[in-house]
């Protein structure tokens, strides 16, 4: 048999029995039951050569493509030099990408707690707004996602996720997103903070009201509550800015941010809050400790990341790419109203609301199909993201939009008939 084929069909079934089979069934049945090989720029391919245009990005992991050569070589400067770094000590790489940090986030946001991915440094910004404030309850979104360790698991508005490790940490209350009565109602003396994801990712790309982030900036001041922004998606010029906060020109107290501060290729995530909030860490050096946290090499990589995104202007593309598929897939919308409900977003963070829950499997199948990786949302099978690497180019973002043309008639023709 074709090596290619033989190495393919190995990983299927070496995953299937030893990480999870459920996990391949059902990539299969959506069309995906691909096994990642070679990946490059808005490409990855399978392990048996079909190439796929990346539209799903790791929800935000890839904003600078995918195995790009100069984060790379980033990596592997450091790791000339450096290893991960003592998690207790102090060193050159993690004083600087700190520094840097401060430097490109809005206000005062310029303290920061480094952690390996979005949950954890979720759960430090709950841990923080509790240790601060000295009160317990968090304020959350319904739909919300900000991963599964333990706070943040509290804190997502999904109860699916929750139910099998009841209790959960105690304190949490969700709101419907953009409902700004309903926050203020929840609110009482003893709300430690409100939470959100700007842009719900998971949650099927809702994007929050100008009148809804300003509401909650008064309503935090007004109340000593503190305002966290978990950016862990929408950061990084996914949006058309930097940060999607900037949108708003709202400054949160606690903005959490994961996922392509690695460049694609090493993990490292960050809580970085205003100075205000400082001083309890000052008072508790050692609150919160992560060995792989902000490791050196991450901290390089987060560095180089960072210089590559306001280098290539990938703030600047994503606004305007974003903009070219937008506009293309209202138009489609208006063609296929049967199917396509709405299309929402900012900047190359899209979501298309079809008119079913099934149309989003359905489509990342008719989309896998004509060499296209889309994924529907997990919280609202009824949308599918589209996240594409901010580096694209407009030749590919019409491919894309030809193929979710071809795919959306087949979708509406099936519909038609039943
Ligand atoms: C908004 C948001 N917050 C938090 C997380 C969790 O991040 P991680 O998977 O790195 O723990 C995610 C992951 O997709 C996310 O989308």
């Amino acid at each position: 048999m074709d090596q290619a084929v033989t190495a393919k069909e190995d990983a299927l079934r070496l995953y299937g029995e030893h990480i999870n089979a459920k996990r391949v069934d059902g990539w299969q049945r959506v069309g995906l039951g691909l096994v990642e090989h070679r990946r490059e720029g808005c490409y990855v391919w399978d392990a048996d050569g079909t190439r796929y245009i990346d539209c799903f990005g790791g929800a935000g992991c890839f904003n600078v493509g995918r195995a790009n050569p100069v984060i790379r070589q980033a990596l592997i400067d450091a790791m000339a030099n450096e290893d991960l770094g003592d998690f207790m000590l102090i060193s050159d790489a993690k004083a600087q990408l700190a520094h840097r940090l401060s430097e490109i986030t809005p206000g005062d946001l310029d303290y920061v707690m480094y952690g390996v991915g979005g949950g954890e440094v979720n759960d430090y910004a709950i841990k923080l707004a509790r240790g601060v404030t000295g009160k317990t309850e968090i304020i959350a979104m319904e739909q919300a996602y900000h991963g599964h360790t333990g706070f943040a698991l509290g804190a997502i508005g999904r109860e699916r996720y929750q139910a099998p490790f009841l209790p959960m940490v105690p304190g949490f209350l969700h709101v419907p997103f953009n409902d700004l009565a309903a926050v203020e109602n929840a609110m009482t003396e003893n709300t430690a903070a409100i939470m959100l994801e700007p842009i719900l990712g998971e949650g099927g790309i809702h994007v929050a009201s100008q009148e809804f982030i300003s509401g909650l900036r008064e309503l935090c001041d007004r109340t000593g509550a503190l305002l966290i922004f978990d950016e862990v998606q929408t950061a990084w010029g996914r949006t058309g800015k930097m940060f999607c906060s900037e949108h708003y020109g709202v400054v949160p107290d606690i903005m959490t941010v994961g996922k392509s501060l690695g460049g694609g290729i090493y993990p490292i995530a960050a809580a970085i809050f205003r100075r205000h909030l400082q001083p309890f860490n000052e008072a508790h050096p050692y609150i919160h400790l992560s060995t792989f946290g902000g490791s050196d090499l991450g901290c390089r990589v987060g560095l180089a990341t960072i210089d590559y995104i306001l280098d290539e202007d990938l703030c600047g593309r994503s606004a305007s790419m974003g903009d070219l598929l937008m506009g293309k897939l209202r138009q489609l919308q208006s063609a296929h109203p049967q199917v396509m409900k709405e299309i929402r977003g900012k900047g190359l963070m899209i979501g298309l609301q079809f008119t079913d829950d099934a149309h989003g499997p359905r489509m990342t199948k008719l989309l896998a199909k004509r060499g296209i990786l889309a994924i529907f949302s997990g919280n609202e099978t009824s949308v599918m993201r589209l996240m594409l690497p901010l580096i694209v180019d407009e030749d590919t973002v019409n491919e894309v939009a030809n193929g979710i043309g071809d795919a959306v008639a087949e979708l509406a023709e099936r519909a038609a008939q039943g």
